[in-house]
């Protein structure tokens, strides 16, 4: 029975990728995919999208890739070109080489596996890159998710926290974040899938689905936020992100949400009044309510 490896959301993080690599090597898979978000939240998008082209693993394509090819592009609002918080985004959608742009550009929204066609890939549901499945998703809601592709075994990722539910329909794996995962473990994350036939040939009875955990130096990945020039040029959203990377969670957008909120400018002063409010790992739907509730 074929073993295929599905890798995702490596946000330019080499060092991740690296240790990600070597496990496969490893592992052995028949086929790898590539579940999107290779570029944006991190430096080194230039070097893993070459790294994903030299190696020729299908790819989706994820909201990262579309968004920093809007900033490219510069279809995206005026201030978004203009103001600190996007600082970030725009050093980079600069870091990226023309060849770079054109390889996430010609990027699929979804396929299914070439050696298992019931594992079909998307980066975050059937019908967007931007809505993710977690585990905070209804029931009803994956299995409209599942209703909506013909194949039993759904694969994706976007969310950055592994997830792995057998519905009556069939199956739902997130296969997490190799450069930013945000379930509190630091480690790079994938996921690796093996049909269970009764015989070859035979339909697809099940899947075996083994989430994966690989620790890297994430110190080596903190340096490079400080060679490249990132951290001192990508404002308070590289910092932010820098803080992702060390806590393996979500802090940008709760920051962003805060300060919105509270009507205070997204600015590195505003930082230690946010996390007095604010403890990353702490479950955001409370959090995001309080917000909204004054
Ligand atoms: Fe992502
Ligand atoms: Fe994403």
């Amino acid at each position: 029975m074929p073993r295929i490896a599905v890798i995702s959301d490596i946000h330019g993080n080499m060092a991740a990728l690296e240790a990600v690599l070597e496990d496969l090597a490893d592992q052995r898979p028949d086929e790898v995919l590539v579940g999107g978000d290779l570029v944006g939240r991190g430096p080194e998008g230039s070097a893993v999208v070459r790294r994903i082209v030299e190696l020729g693993w299908p790819t989706v394509r994820g909201n990262h890739e579309d968004y920093l090819l809007a900033f490219r592009r510069r279809e995206v609002p005026d201030e978004w070109l203009r103001d600190p918080e996007w600082s970030a985004s725009r050093w980079m959608a600069a870091e990226l080489g023309a060849d770079d742009v054109g390889f996430i550009d010609s990027l699929p929204f979804t396929f299914t596996s070439r050696l298992a066609p019931e594992l079909r890939l998307v980066h975050g549901t059937p019908n967007s890159n931007r809505e993710g499945i977690g585990p905070w998703s209804s029931e009803r809601r994956v299995a409209e998710h599942l209703a909506s592709i013909a194949e039993p075994l759904l694969v994706c990722a976007h969310t950055h926290r592994p997830l792995h539910r057998e519905l009556p329909d069939g199956t739902v794996v997130n296969v997490g974040s190799v450069g930013l995962p945000f379930n509190g473990d630091r480690r790079a994350q994938y996921a690796i899938f093996e049909p269970r036939r009764a015989r070859e040939g035979a339909p697809v009875e099940g899947w075996s689905v083994e989430l994966r955990q690989v620790g890297y130096d994430l110190e080596a990945t903190l340096r490079i936020y400080e060679r490249s020039g990132f951290l001192e040029r990508g404002g308070i959203t590289a910092r932010l992100l820098r803080i992702e990377l060390e806590k393996a969670a979500p802090v940008l957008v709760p920051f962003m949400t805060w300060a919105e909120a509270r009507g205070v400018a997204p600015a590195p002063e505003a930082l230690d009044r946010f996390f007095e409010d604010f403890e990353p790992g702490q479950p955001l739907a409370p959090f995001f309510d309080r917000l909204r509730n004054g």
